[in-house]
C-alpha cells in the first residue's frame, strides 16, 4: 500500500474509532442545523479533528478541503474529508454511513479511503494500482442492461431548483431498471458501484468531499465517473454519474433529454 494511502487509512480508523463510540448512545447527540435538512454534530467535527491531526503529522504541509472545517493550506497535495458522510442516517441511528478521505495531487485524485464502520468495511483505491474492499480486489459488475440494472441516487433535499428534472429523471428510472436505492450516504453509494452491488449511480448537488474517494473507487474498479453530461466536472458542478461503462453511457443518454441549461454546466 502506498504510504500517503496508508497514513489516509490509519486518519479514517481513528475517525471510525470516534463515530462508533458515540453510535452506542445517539441520545446524548448534540445536533445543530447548517441549513433546512442539514444536520451536523459534536462527532462530525471531533472526527474531523482526528483525521486532520495524523494527516497532519505525517503531511504538515499538505492543502486541506473539510466539510467541517473548510480550506487550509496552500499545495499540489489536497486531503478532500467528509469525517462522516451520512449523518442523517446517523441521527437516527440508521446503520449507513462512512468516513471518507481523498487525495488530489495537482487536481488528479490519487488516493481513496471509504470506511464503512457499521460494516467494518474499508473500501481503499490508489491511481493506477486498482481498488480494494479490505484486501479484495473489486470490479464494477458485469451488467450492462439498464434493464436489469440496480441504480443508487440520493433525493434533493436541502435545495429544490432541479426538483423536476430529476423527478423526471427518477420517473423514467424507475420504470426502466431493476430498481432505485436511496440508502443515504453518497460516498458509501459510490463505493458499492465500485463493488458491484450497485450498478450505476446518480445525484445533483453533492460536495467535493461526497464524491472524490467514491469517483475514484469507481474508476479504478473498471467503472466511468462523469457529470450530467459524460464530462469530467463532476466535482465542480456538484452533479455525478457513475456506472459499469455500459450502465454510465445508457444512464447519461436517458438523463439526457431531461436537462436544463443550467444542469449541462
Ligand atoms: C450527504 C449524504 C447524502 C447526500 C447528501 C450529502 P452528509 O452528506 O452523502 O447521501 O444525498 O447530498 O450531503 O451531509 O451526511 O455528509
Ligand atoms: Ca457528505
Ligand atoms: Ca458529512
Amino acid at each position: 500500500m502506498h504510504p500517503m494511502l496508508t497514513t489516509a487509512v490509519k486518519a479514517a480508523r481513528r475517525a471510525g474509532q470516534v463515530i462508533n463510540r458515540a453510535s452506542l448512545d445517539i441520545s446524548q447527540l448534540k445536533v445543530s442545523t447548517k441549513q433546512q435538512s442539514d444536520y451536523v454534530t459534536e462527532v462530525d467535527k471531533v472526527a474531523e479533528s482526528a483525521i486532520i491531526e495524523v494527516l497532519r503529522e505525517t503531511y504538515p504541509t499538505h492543502a486541506i478541503l473539510a466539510e467541517e472545517s473548510g480550506s487550509s493550506g496552500q499545495s499540489e497535495y489536497l486531503w478532500i474529508i467528509d469525517p462522516l458522510d451520512g449523518t442523517t442516517n446517523f441521527i437516527h441511528g440508521l446503520p449507513q454511513y462512512a468516513v471518507s478521505i481523498a487525495l488530489a495531487h495537482k487536481g488528479v485524485l490519487t488516493h481513496a479511503v471509504v470506511y464503512d464502520t457499521n460494516r467494518n468495511e474499508l473500501f481503499t483505491a490508489s491511481k493506477g494500482s486498482g481498488a480494494y474492499l479490505n484486501d479484495k480486489r473489486l470490479r464494477v459488475s458485469k451488467r450492462g442492461k439498464l434493464d436489469e440494472a440496480l441504480i443508487g441516487t440520493g433525493f434533493p433535499f436541502r435545495s429544490f431548483d432541479h426538483i423536476d428534472a430529476y423527478l423526471a429523471i427518477f420517473r423514467e428510472l424507475t420504470q426502466k431498471t431493476a430498481g432505485l436505492r436511496r440508502p443515504g450516504a453518497a460516498t458509501l453509494d459510490l463505493a458499492w458501484v465500485a463493488a458491484g452491488r450497485l450498478d450505476g449511480f446518480w445525484e445533483f448537488g453533492l460536495s467535493p468531499w461526497d464524491m472524490a474517494a467514491g469517483a475514484l473507487l469507481i474508476s479504478e474498479a473498471g467503472g466511468l465517473v462523469g457529470d450530467l453530461t459524460g464530462e469530467p466536472n463532476y466535482m465542480t458542478s456538484g452533479n455525478i454519474v457513475g456506472g459499469t461503462p455500459k450502465v454510465f453511457s445508457q444512464l447519461l443518454q436517458m438523463i439526457a433529454p431531461h436537462l436544463t441549461a443550467k444542469l449541462k454546466g
